[in-house]
């Protein structure tokens, strides 16, 4: 059955970049889709075009019953939106953007302010409700952006990467108010780099890379079919990570992936506790000092990490150098 967001064959190409390559999704009414990919996978420009903010090339998309590229008004009205980039504006206070949110949705003066009310204190706004939001920290125009998209229930949300630059307290908030709204019969595509946010709020995930869903399922399905359990190891010295990799890689039967602060490496594996035994019997002849040692099943982040070749954190680091790589440039410029 239709969902109710449902999209077919999404194009979109900026130049010669094409975000979007065909992409389909069908979220079923009252549930919510966790899209997760690498940086420039196509989940901002995805939920740009399911919100009417950007016109596909070619594909169909309907939301909450009506067309996208016929209706864009009418969706408009059916859906809240907050983006990766939040649209508060600057030079009106917390409390004002939200009644001002209230009255464009045509909610009476005095349900708006009610309703402004609620939510600063739902979002702990507060006590900086009545302060220009160009004088708020990065956390707090985040919830200012989530509680504007709350200001009418919608019947479709669409979230950009919702708990990005919140306190673990605020992200768990949030995931409480998700988890209500989702409760009384919202739908809800969120994208996130953070797999455990996923895990938790998301019955189904698709997982997008160069513009396709490349996977989907639910959580549990996805682990599932990357199959089989881990070894992981934390060494005791950094300068010991790339002859453990070797170690875990001859065990393995598949990439091994490397955290570096941490110092943990890890490998999919087939042969459970006795091959665990094992590996510690090789490491400690090569005078590895372990800190650490487990076998686990896998988890959302071994998932994208099979399916997209890096992890989360390696794909947000790409991102930061190739960010920084381009202002060193800009500076460098004569
Ligand atoms: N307005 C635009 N003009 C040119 N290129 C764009 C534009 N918007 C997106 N792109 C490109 O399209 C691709 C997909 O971008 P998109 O923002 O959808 O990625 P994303 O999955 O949201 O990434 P991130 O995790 O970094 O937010 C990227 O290569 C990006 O550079
Ligand atoms: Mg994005």
């Amino acid at each position: 059955m239709q969902g109710a967001i449902h999209a077919e064959g999404l194009v979109k190409t900026f130049g010669d970049v094409r975000a979007l390559d065909g992409v389909d999704l069908n979220v079923p009414e009252g549930t919510v889709l966790g899209l997760l990919g690498p940086n420039g996978a196509g989940k901002t420009t995805t939920v740009r075009v399911l919100t009417t903010l950007v016109r596909p090339d070619s594909g169909s998309a309907v939301v909450a019953g009506l067309d996208v590229l016929k209706k864009p008004n009418e969706v408009r009205h059916a859906i809240g939106l907050s983006g990766q980039f939040a649209a508060v504006d600057e030079y009106l206070t917390g409390r004002e953007n939200l009644r001002m949110v209230g009255r464009l949705y045509q909610m009476s003066a005095r349900d708006a302010k009610t309703r402004a009310g609620e939510l600063l204190e739902r979002f702990n706004l507060a006590d900086a409700a009545d302060r220009p939001a160009k004088t708020y920290s990065g956390g707090m125009r985040r919830r200012l952006d989530l509680a504007a998209a709350l200001v009418v229930s919608p019947p479709v949300m669409f979230m950009d990467e919702p708990t990005t630059g919140l306190d673990p307290r605020n992200r768990q908030q949030l995931w409480e108010v998700i988890e209500e709204l989702v409760a009384g019969g919202t739908t809800l595509l969120l994208t996130t780099q953070y797999l455990e946010e996923a895990d938790r709020l998301a019955h189904d995930i698709a997982v997008v890379d160069h513009g396709r869903v490349i996977a989907r399922g639910t959580s549990d399905q996805l682990k599932a079919r990357t199959g089989g359990e881990r070894v992981e190891v934390v060494v005791h010295d950094r300068e010991h990570i790339p002859v453990t990799e070797q170690v875990l890689h001859a065990f393995g039967k598949g990439a091994t992936a490397v955290e570096e602060h941490t110092r943990k490496v890890t490998v999919p594996v087939s042969g459970g506790a006795k091959l665990l035994a094992e590996v510690i019997r090789e490491l400690d002849g090569r005078g590895i000092e372990i800190d650490d040692i487990a076998l686990r099943r896998p988890t959302l982040d071994d998932v994208f990490i099979s399916l997209t070749g890096h992890t989360a954190e390696e794909a947000q680091d790409r991102a930061d150098r190739a960010h920084e790589a381009d202002r060193g440039q800009e500076g460098a410029a004569p």
